[in-house]
């Protein structure tokens, strides 16, 4: 069925409003659920309100979190998020991180002890849509192999980036350093379909196309995957004082306690390096430069990263947002949650 974005929002906030959450995060939850959705990030958006609904009734996700943003310099920010929503609070650190920036041309700011944040590509935009550089990256629970390794020790550890082009535009690229999501294993499952051999590994390590052996997801790109996970692990984890690698929380174990997790974003002011003016006009000159690239035998034509999402948005807003059925039920029905996920399978993301 279809939705407008409005009403998708509406929808959600009211579900986590009811499961007893204030009104500022779960209006952040809401619109980062929408945004992932509304340009066809369909893993990151309403599929995941009941989970976050059934962990907010649990405790799991803190419903009054007490925030708290320190400066420990010019550039360097700390924001503790009491394991609140981690849409709330990745969104308001990024708002300190680019008022920081402005001042002093660059910020670093880590959060530490939150709940999953989503898509990171919403926050990185923002810094964006602020004329800046926004990057973002963040820890998930352990369940790829370190190249070479037969069992879980990474997470899928995502990295978004995003810059501003001409006239709002942005670029923006959002990816998680896992080949595939977990998500699209159990889809192969339920379709009773083969993988490819390079999504997962089963308990012996030996890459495996029977979605029912996976015990473990691969890295993108074998070792040079395995070396951004650490990259991820290693600055919104360990620089944070947090659980890293394989002591990461995961997301299905115990829904009335707090993730723990952590965040980092860095946001650099390009007018302290060029005339912004020239950056984004020479951004703006490169997307086109990139979609007027031949295009390889097989392949319609080449897209400049994200793009594929602004036009999924663009189709989405003429025609509503595609949802599955089951989902827009939920968000209809006055359940809050089946108690379904709570020590469900150690892996999720
Ligand atoms: P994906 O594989 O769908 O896309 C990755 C990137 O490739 C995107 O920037 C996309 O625009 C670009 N892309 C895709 N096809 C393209 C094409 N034909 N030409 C040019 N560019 C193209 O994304 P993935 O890895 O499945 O991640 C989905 C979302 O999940 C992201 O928003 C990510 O932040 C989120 N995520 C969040 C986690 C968390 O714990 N918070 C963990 C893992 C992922």
């Amino acid at each position: 069925m279809r939705i407008t974005e409005e009403e998708l929002f509406q929808l959600m906030e009211t579900k986590f409003l009811k499961a007893g959450l204030n009104k500022r995060d779960a209006h952040y939850m809401s619109d980062v659920l929408t945004f992932a959705d509304a340009r066809g990030i369909h893993s990151h958006g309403a599929v995941r309100v009941e989970y976050y609904v059934e962990r907010i009734v649990k405790k799991g996700i803190t419903r009054e979190p007490h925030f708290e943003f320190t400066k420990n310099s010019s550039s360097v920010g700390i924001f503790e998020a009491d394991n609140g929503s981690g849409q709330a609070a990745a969104a308001l650190a990024m708002e300190k991180a680019v008022e920081m920036a402005k001042e002093t041309g660059v910020s670093v700011v880590g959060i530490r002890h939150m709940s999953h944040s989503g898509a990171l590509g919403y926050f990185t935009e923002l810094a964006a849509r602020n004329q800046m550089i926004g990057i973002s990256m963040c820890q998930s629970d352990p369940m790829v192999v370190p190249y070479g390794g037969a069992e879980a020790y990474y997470g899928t550890n995502p990295i978004a980036f995003s810059a501003p082009a001409n006239n709002g535009e942005v670029i923006t690229f959002d990816m998680a350093t896992s080949v595939q999501a977990w998500g699209k294993i159990l889809d192969k499952r339920s379709r009773a379909e083969s993988i490819p051999d390079n999504w997962g590994v089963d308990k012996e390590g030996k890459p495996t196309t029977d979605p029912y052996k996976v015990n473990a997801l691969l890295p993108i790109a074998g070792p040079k995957g395995y070396g951004l996970m650490m990259m991820v692990d290693i600055l919104s984890g360990i620089l944070l004082g947090l659980p890293f690698g394989k002591h990461v929380s995961s997301m299905y174990e115990d829904l009335s306690k707090g993730r723990d997790l952590g965040q980092l974003h860095i946001v650099i002011d390009p007018s302290f390096f060029t005339n912004i003016q020239r950056f984004t006009e020479t951004v703006s000159q490169s997307m086109e430069e990139l979609q007027g690239v031949k295009p390889a035998e097989s392949f319609e034509k080449v897209y400049y990263p994200g793009e594929i999402m602004k036009l999924k948005r663009e189709e989405y807003l003429e025609n509503g947002i595609e949802l599955v059925d089951n989902i827009y039920d939920y968000l209809i029905s006055d359940k809050l949650h089946h108690n379904q996920y709570d020590h469900k399978n150690k892996f999720a993301e």
